[in-house]
């Protein structure tokens, strides 16, 4: 039998690189589709040296409707994981047309290259963005959505129109998987986070500054009510990540229609927990200086996952210590240390 293609848009990206490793074995044929803008051509070599398979890369726009319908129909895809995109926060305020653009616009065009070839299940990549400021907390899947930047409105907008065109079409069927905090790297070390710019987030900040590139870590704000004053957040490990596209796959075989999903561990680590993890499991020291508060940001975020427990058959297997020291096994990697 011939396996089922998925054709993954941002394919060579940061979470897209770990869940095309996943696909790959467990059997599915691979298509990468990625413009390169924030990611390497070299990705796709490495996927093929951890999973022993060979994987097709198309580089493309997904702008570019033309394109992304040939590409659809030259390898018979059944179904598209998207997670092409722009994502920075800050930087969305200061470029929202480009946001939209890119992240509204691109979906369009994915969906009208989906609608002329045929193709009727798109696994998307949401955020938890979507819930905005916490009314409670662990955030679970029926929590009111709502959006506190542009790139937040991209993702809740893009939600809302995979609804729309799931009312439109009983047989088409879209999956939003609400990511928690990404972190962590393949065990192999081949592939990971890299950022091409200075890093927003902070688990890519704090390995930056343990690569010695960076000279210290603003930790923003210690006066927050948790557990030692430094903000909270769902680490999650990519590969655990990776698992749950695979298993939102599974999904489309029993259900259709339009689904959300929170994909986090359920627990929090705060900011000084997460350096000190990395700093033990490592072995490595992390300076740092607390600052003012980041704009926009709030106290505690965390997951409450029983939906994708049970309806995706997933969880999260790898703890904080792991995300540490795969994070730095692959900074070691990369820059040969
Ligand atoms: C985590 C914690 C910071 C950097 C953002 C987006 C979200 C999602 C992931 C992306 C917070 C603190 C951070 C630093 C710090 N989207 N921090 N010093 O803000 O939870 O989520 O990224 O695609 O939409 O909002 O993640 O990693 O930026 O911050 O003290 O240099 O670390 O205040 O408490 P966040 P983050």
């Amino acid at each position: 039998m011939t396996q089922k293609t998925v054709l993954l848009t941002g394919g060579m990206g940061y979470i897209g690189s770990h869940t095309a490793v996943e696909l790959l074995e467990a059997g599915y044929e691979v298509v990468l589709y990625d413009n390169l803008s924030n990611s390497d051509i070299n990705v796709k070599v490495k996927i093929q040296e951890i999973s022993n398979k060979e994987v097709s890369f198309i580089e493309g726009d997904v702008l570019d409707t033309e394109l992304l319908t040939q590409t659809l129909r030259d390898f018979n895809v059944d179904s598209v994981i998207h997670f092409a995109g722009l994502k920075a926060v800050g930087e969305s305020v200061e470029k929202p047309i480009d946001y939209f653009e890119n992240n509204i616009t691109g979906s369009i065009s994915l969906l009208k290259a989906m609608k002329k070839s045929g193709v009727k299940k798109i696994v998307f990549s949401s955020s938890a963005t979507v819930y905005g400021e916490p009314e409670y907390l662990p955030y679970d899947e029926e929590h009111p959505t709502s959006a506190v930047n542009p790139y937040g409105r991209s993702k809740l907008h893009i939600e809302e129109i995979l609804k729309d065109v799931c009312e439109s079409d009983k047989y088409f069927s879209a999956i939003c998987l609400r990511y928690f905090n990404p972190v962590g790297a393949h065990e192999s070390g081949l592939i990971g986070e890299d950022p091409k710019d200075t890093p927003n987030n902070l688990m890519p900040y704090i390995a930056q500054v343990a690569l010695g590139k960076l000279k210290e870590l603003n930790i923003f704000g210690n006066d927050y009510p948790t557990i030692d004053g430094t903000g909270v957040r769902d680490y999650i490990h990519v590969m655990d990540l990776a698992s749950g596209h695979l298993k939102a796959l599974n999904f489309f075989n029993k259900n259709s229609g339009w689904h959300a999903f929170n994909l986090g561990t359920g627990s929090g680590t705060s900011v000084l927990e997460l350096v000190k993890t990395f700093e033990e499991v490592n072995q490595i020291t992390i300076h740092y200086k607390i600052t003012n508060r980041r704009l926009g940001d709030v106290a505690e975020s965390y997951a409450n996952p029983n939906k994708a427990n049970r309806f995706l058959r997933w969880s999260a297997e790898k703890g904080i210590k792991n995300m540490c020291y795969d994070t730095w096994k692959f900074k070691k990697n990369s820059y040969q240390i």
